[in-house]
């Protein structure tokens, strides 16, 4: 079975563009929301990196959400949006002067701080305001994620986030700091992780560092375990929506937390992953000697992660049920790496047929270019071609 997708209504419609399958992302949230319910002290922020069209962010900011912010663009979309700003977290490990002092304007929850020269600005910045800063060091936990090399971020050679042997001494700075209040610490292992036992492996490092913590009589308020769930690239009709319901329990029943203590959680892929769909038409069919090209309108500046990761994204032909044929589907832009499948099944391909790119919602529209002059390509929500 393929999408369904009302393509007769895209006549108008200039491609390459995004569709956004706006129901599916609904029952997406309804299922965090019942899951995370079922734990008072669990809070997810939805991470903006991966998505910050505004129809997704209005969609997601009413459902409750917080927001997960890596940059000063990333804060104002979320407040645009209607995010709360003491629901927002900021983290990232160059944060500039202004982008900090955005933060302490809006009076953001917390800076998820990476460094002791940051620690030492965020202080300074918030003492010039008469502020305090509430904060949570990064730490790197030094656990490998089974995901993308690119994408792995909690391992010692990453330059993300504080050693773990100089965690206490970090701790200790703050507290010596008046302007910056310590309420934690966060951690992200690294993103389209499948395997659960990843977040064992966090959550027990997590155990560790609290009790060498309390070893020094420090108990924080908040643990952050940043994101990483993926989602189905090769079934997205089997699998629609990751399963939170295991995801917060492997947490619920690795991570030990202390009284009162509040897990946070940032989620971008498994939120809108599956809800976007890249939708493109055929130029040409271009016969090769051993190969046929199906060469469309989309390319690495639409979608760039076959061609940065080597990721996989189902592609459909939305237009034709004739017999399938093998095809390389390639884009227009100028570089060998803009293929977004190879040897790959479609049903028989012509020119102006509509295929769509599936499972794009994440990390899709938010890292396109303009490479080659080429124009954004657009989002639109699925209730626009509702008749
Ligand atoms: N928190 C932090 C600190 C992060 O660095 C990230 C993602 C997230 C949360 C959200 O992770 P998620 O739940 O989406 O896995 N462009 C790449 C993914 C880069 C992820 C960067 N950090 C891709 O297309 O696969």
């Amino acid at each position: 079975m393929k999408i369904q997708i009302p393509i007769e209504k895209f006549k108008d419609i200039k491609t390459p563009f995004y569709y956004y399958d706006v129901k599916l992302l609904q029952q997406t949230l309804d299922v965090i929301k019942k899951e995370i319910d079922k734990y008072p002290n669990y809070y997810v922020h939805y991470a903006i990196k991966a998505n910050a069209n505004p129809l997704i962010l209005d969609l997601i900011s009413k459902s409750g959400l917080g927001a997960d912010c890596v940059s000063g663009g990333e804060i104002s979309a979320a407040i645009k949006a209607g995010f709360p700003s003491d629901k927002i977290v900021f983290a990232g490990v160059g944060k500039s002067d202004w982008e900090i002092n955005l933060g302490l304007e809006n009076d953001i929850f917390c800076f998820n701080v990476e460094s002791i020269p940051e620690l030492e600005i965020i202080n300074e910045l918030a003492a010039v305001k008469n502020k305090v800063a509430k904060i949570c060091f990064r730490i790197n936990p030094d656990v490998g994620a089974h995901t993308h090399a690119n994408i792995t971020t909690g391992l010692a050679e990453n330059k993300f986030g504080i050693a773990m042997e100089d965690m206490e001494f970090v701790v200790s700075k703050a507290a010596e700091m008046k302007n910056v209040e310590f309420i934690g610490l966060h951690f992200h292992i690294g993103s389209q992780i499948l395997e659960m036992d990843d977040f064992i492996a966090l959550s027990k490092r997590i155990n560790e560092l609290q009790n060498r913590l309390e070893a020094e009589n420090i108990t924080v308020k908040h643990i952050n375990v940043g994101g990483g769930l993926g989602i189905d690239y090769l079934k997205p009709d089997e699998n629609p929506i990751p399963n939170f319901t295991d995801f917060f329990k492997t947490y619920a029943e690795n991570l030990i937390l202390r009284k009162g203590q509040c897990l946070h959680f940032e989620l971008g892929r498994a939120v809108v992953g599956q809800c976007g769909n890249l939708i493109t038409k055929t130029l040409f069919i271009k016969k090769g000697i051993q190969k046929q090209f199906c060469i469309v309108d989309a390319g690495m500046t639409d979608l760039i992660r076959p061609a940065l990761y080597g990721a996989f994204h189902l592609v459909e032909n939305l237009s034709s049920n004739e017999p399938k044929e093998k095809y390389d589907v390639v884009g227009p832009i100028c570089e060998s790496s803009d293929v977004f499948v190879k040897d790959f099944e479609l049903n028989k391909c012509h020119r102006g047929d509509y295929l769509a790119i599936r499972s794009a919602g994440a990390y899709g529209e938010i890292m396109a270019s303009t490479y080659n002059c080429r124009e954004l390509p657009k989002g639109y929500s699925s209730e626009e071609f509702k008749s």
